[in-house]
């Protein structure tokens, strides 16, 4: 919300107190004097009028998580275990996932309470390279990197997906770099022809990689990762 509402709607200013306030500098946001009417206030953010505390300003919370096999990508569910089971923090119902991965899949996912920030990163439009290394039933051929960097047409959605670049790393398995997230993608690219994926892990998002944490495990992000997005 814009800083003049947010003062407007205190039961103590009207409109006109809190335009003043702020071109008489007398508003600190996040502990820097602010004259713009129109910055905005989240509530992450920490508003002071000259040395009084209007908002104190919640923590925002990012993490990774190495997702297991078995765990669903999910706030609840009935029957499996899911991500947030994972984390022994405070208040998880204030979590939500940036992204999902399938139950049978493992690897990196994002967790936060800043719903602009994973909305940010889940858009279609946000094009953060996903990578993903894959095993699957049959062998992988060379025709496969042409067809998956020409992009696939999915009749469901009436799309055709982005160019995505795939390495491939042996027979049967390979490493491919993703720029969106159509439900189920990976196994639907190889299923085009006809090649199950039996194995599938989420390496990289974007410049955030799951890197040596253990599988189950999860880590704060630290400021420089999160401002990365
Ligand atoms: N593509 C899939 O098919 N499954 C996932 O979990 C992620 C990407």
């Amino acid at each position: 919300m814009r800083l003049d509402r947010f003062l407007s709607n205190l039961p103590r200013f009207n409109r006109q107190d809190a335009r003043q306030l702020i071109s008489q500098g007398r508003i600190r946001l996040d502990g820097q004097e602010c004259r713009d009417a129109q910055a905005e206030v989240r509530e992450f953010s920490r508003v002071q009028l000259d040395d009084e505390l209007l908002q104190a300003g919640k923590a925002a919370r990012y993490f990774m998580l190495h997702k297991p096999v078995g765990v669903v990508s999910a706030t609840c569910h009935p029957e499996h275990r899911t991500v947030l089971d994972l984390l022994d923090e405070p208040d998880k119902d204030d979590l939500h996932l940036a992204g999902r991965l399938d139950l049978n899949t493992s690897g990196l996912l994002l967790i936060s309470n800043d719903g602009l920030w994973t909305r940010r990163l889940t858009l279609p439009g946000s094009k953060q390279p996903k990578v993903y290394r894959v095993q699957t039933e049959q062998p992988i051929s060379t025709e496969y990197i042409e067809v998956f960097a020409r992009g696939l047409y999915f009749a469901y959605e009436d799309l055709t997906t982005l160019p995505a670049e795939l390495e491939i790393l042996g027979s049967h398995s390979a490493r491919l770099t993703l720029h969106e997230g159509r439900y189920h993608q990976v196994k639907r690219m190889f299923g085009h022809f006809q090649n199950k994926v039996i194995g599938l892990h989420r390496e990289r998002i974007g410049p955030l990689e799951l890197g040596d944490l253990p599988v189950g495990n999860y880590r704060v992000l630290s400021d420089e990762e999160v401002a990365a997005f």
